[in-house]
């Protein structure tokens, strides 16, 4: 007999996690399986491998050193190559103290939650948002996460009034609402806070007495040229950054995730918290050695920039010779396409059929629009970080799908 509190998790959609194995047990191959399955449903970058083996393949064996206890929240020789590149990438110094580091960008989430929701507190969101949020916040800590619709004419941009509306009515049927939160680039749309964009949210949520959570996982993972804001530059204390070295290195597997704050309490407790999910010392010295090659780094942000490009034109090209819409994206491996003219009627059951057809039929798996509580039906998210054959297969199958459904 469990107990009643997993109950919710047990009843939870279990579908996105069961459908990446189900992609996994018969994975598409030009030669040896060509009508496997092409997940462009899951949030990873294929195109690194070979840059990333190379430097890891430096690091040997486990030292004596690394088989036992070391600090729980990160090792300092690890928080401060961290925080050399957080340095680098936000403009201001950043202390090693002012970091914690959990296993994966999820773990430090699930420890922001705790720390600063009491259970059914609320965090406001703009949607389209990543659908871990619910996960990492709601499943344990308890806190709720309200959507904040973006419109879709505007390029579902984050505005001002719409969180304040959305704040207000919150406020006003008693709710607590003690943070808002966003990603940037945003997951599922590529778009990213302008330097302005950062300034008025820290001050609108200053101003009302909240948190302000942004993770960066994509920080680096970046089409564009314009410069990336990062919200550790604003040195705010209200102002609680994530990170994790899933996207931009590549390394989703070795679970690896970074909090920065400047708020001395809280990182306190997070310090206490990642005692539940800290990160193998082993691991920690393989991204401590990744990070304090500055040449190669170096290097490999710019390889890692000009093959991501790459593949958006591919696909983007692709797309337009589909005449498949889509919003344009500065960053992520993702773009977010409009498939609604292909929906038997305007409604998310509608594109959930389309998804499970999708699936089924043409072994290809999209990420729906309502996971990232999309405000109109019909949005999907493809990934496109994989092998050029494989994604011009997989939008050749997607094109004859969608024409048998028209
Ligand atoms: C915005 C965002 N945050 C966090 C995560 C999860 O990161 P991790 O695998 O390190 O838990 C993802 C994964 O897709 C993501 O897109």
């Amino acid at each position: 007999m469990v107990s009643k509190r997993v109950s919710p998790i047990l009843s939870a959609d279990k579908e996105l996690v069961a459908r990446y194995f189900q992609c996994k047990q018969s994975p598409y191959h030009a030669e040896h399986n060509p009508d496997g399955y092409i997940n462009f449903g899951t949030a990873e970058n294929y195109l690194l491998w070979d840059l990333i083996a190379e430097k890891t393949q430096e690091v040997g064996g486990l030292t004596e050193a690394d088989s036992h206890y070391a600090e729980l929240h990160g090792k300092r020789s690890f928080r401060q190559q961290i925080a050399r590149l957080f340095s680098t990438r936000s403009g201001v110094n950043i202390s090693e103290d002012d970091i914690v580091t959990a296993a994966g960008t999820t773990a430090i989430l699930e420890i922001l939650a705790y720390c600063l929701c009491d259970p059914d507190d609320a965090i406001l969101v703009p949607t389209p948002y990543y659908s871990g949020f619910d996960y990492a916040f709601n499943m344990r800590a308890g806190a709720k996460l309200l959507p904040v619709p973006c419109d879709v004419s505007n390029q579902f941009s984050v505005s001002i009034e719409s969180i304040k509306a959305a704040l207000d009515e919150a406020r006003q049927q008693g709710i607590n609402v003690r943070a808002m939160l966003t990603s940037s680039p945003r997951n599922p749309i590529g778009d990213t806070l302008s330097k302005n964009d950062l300034q008025e949210l820290v001050q609108f949520c200053e101003a009302e007495g909240l948190e302000l959570i942004i993770d960066e996982i994509f920080a680096d993972t970046r089409t564009s040229d314009e410069p990336f804001f990062s919200a550790m530059s604003t040195e705010a204390n209200h102002v609680h950054t994530v990170y994790g070295f899933a996207k931009d290195f590549a390394l989703s597997g070795l679970a690896v995730g970074v909090l920065h704050s400047k708020n001395k309490e809280l990182l306190e407790a997070a310090q206490e918290l990642a005692h539940f999910s800290r990160v193998s010392n082993h691991t920690q010295s393989l991204v401590e050695h990744v990070l304090s090659d500055e040449k190669w780094l170096e290097q490999f942000f710019q390889q890692a920039k000009s093959r991501l490009t790459d593949a958006y034109n591919a696909i983007t090209n692709d797309l337009q010779e589909a005449n498949i819409p889509y919003m344009e994206a500065k960053g992520g491996v993702f773009v977010f396409v409009n498939l609604s003219e292909y929906l038997d009627n305007d409604s998310f059951e509608a594109e959930k059929a389309l998804s499970n057809k999708i699936f089924n039929d043409c072994k290809i798996n999209l990420s729906p629009g309502a996971l990232f509580h999309c405000p109109q039906p019909g949005w999907f998210r493809i990934t496109y970080t994989l092998d050029r054959e494989q994604v011009k297969t997989g939008i050749t199958r997607l094109v004859k799908g969608l024409k048998s459904q028209a």
